[in-house]
């Protein structure tokens, strides 16, 4: 499934296309960005967001400084990257390891294939565009088997929560955690979704419901701060939520407001689980207190759409991620199966596999 009538992101003829998700749901609206810096400015101000989509639009950005640089040899073609694209693209956000892992994964290839004769910066460019887009179909194959993965923990029936949007419009496309509900839907499960809104951006209500209503699947919204009494009062079986980055104790970063649902996940004895591509655990760093956290501007709390809804001059918190310890996760359903505590030696296992 997945509506094909739209898409998140593609190269096309010497540019990004990318659907403008600020401007959901209201708008179906594609950027066409032929400029590195205009693509690092959509990454950053989110009309490109979740972590595999942001991996997969930088990947394409790198394709794209390639194909708009002047040099024509191979050494000042790399230097230009380097030193200039790729640091623009790594500093659009901090959180997603997916934008770091497909930048390094970029910058391998650009040094690949050395100093044969012959080898030249056309073929080069040509290389970049192949991984970038490489990068890209293996993301959206990827989800679909972390959907796969994802059956062995969604019975007929289920009620899902989830959180902020880790659907189609977060990665290349079908998603990770609606990856598991689309695979279930598509299985004849009947699921349904309750997404929480995710204040201050609304990824749930303007996009998680978006993509779901586009493909049918039952969803309705509740504000943040009901899904507490949704799961007292019995309304739902499990939650599945995406992640930005896991640590290699299996401490997940997400979208803020994350871990108050786990916590509450826990308290009401309803599974929480993480579903995830490899590329999104960063095993270099141990625990969930070493993932850097963006900080984003006051402006997204202070207002909701065009209406002010803070007095002047009253300062906030405005992280946008929260880490949730790996003892409230259930599972982390990734494409190689479903990891289960320890952690460590699961995630271990996965990567060697
Ligand atoms: O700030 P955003 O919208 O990029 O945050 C996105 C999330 O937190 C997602 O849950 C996460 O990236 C997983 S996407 C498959």
């Amino acid at each position: 499934m997945t509506d094909s009538n739209w898409f998140t992101l593609r190269w096309n003829d010497g540019a990004v296309e990318l659907l403008d998700q600020t401007l959901l749901p209201e708008k179906e609206h594609y950027l066409r960005l032929d400029q590195v810096e205009d693509l690092a400015c959509a990454i950053e101000r989110l009309s490109v967001r979740g972590a595999p989509a942001i991996g997969v639009a930088a990947a394409l950005g790198v394709a794209l400084g390639a194909f708009n640089s002047e040099a024509d040899r191979v050494d000042d073609l790399r230097r230009e990257l380097d030193e200039e694209v790729i640091p623009r693209l790594r500093a659009t956000r901090p959180t997603a390891v997916n934008l770091f892992w497909a930048l390094d994964r970029m910058q391998r290839r650009l040094h690949a294939g050395t100093d044969s004769e012959g080898f030249t910066a056309e073929a080069l460019r040509a290389n970049l565009l192949e991984e970038a887009q490489g990068i890209l179909a293996e993301d959206i194959r990827t989800c679909r088997q972390i959907g796969v993965a994802g059956l062995e923990v969604v019975e007929t029936g289920a009620r899902i929560l989830t959180h902020c949007n880790a659907g189609a419009l977060a990665t290349g496309g079908y998603g990770t955690a609606l990856g598991v509900v689309r695979a279930a839907s598509e299985a004849g499960r009947k699921v349904t979704v309750l997404a929480d809104e995710t204040r201050p951006l609304l990824q749930g209500a303007r996009l998680t419901a978006w993509e779901l209503q586009r493909d049918q699947i039952p969803v309705r919204v509740c504000t943040d701060n009901m899904a507490g009494a949704m799961m007292q009062a019995g309304k739902l079986d499990l939650v599945v939520v995406g992640a930005d980055r896991i640590a290699a104790n299996g401490d997940v970063a997400n979208k803020i407001g994350t871990y108050a649902v786990a916590v509450l996940a826990k308290a009401h004895e309803i599974p929480f689980y993480v579903a995830a591509p490899l590329s999104t655990i960063d095993r270099s760093i141990a625990t969930g207190a070493d993932i850097p956290i963006e900080i984003r501007d006051r402006e997204e709390v202070a207002r909701i759409g065009d209406r002010v809804v803070l007095p002047e001059g009253v300062e906030v918190e405005q992280p946008a991620f929260d880490v949730t310890p790996a003892k409230f996760v259930t599972g982390i359903i990734t494409e190689k199966g479903v990891l289960r505590s320890p952690y460590g030696s699961a995630i271990d296992r996965a990567f060697s596999q």
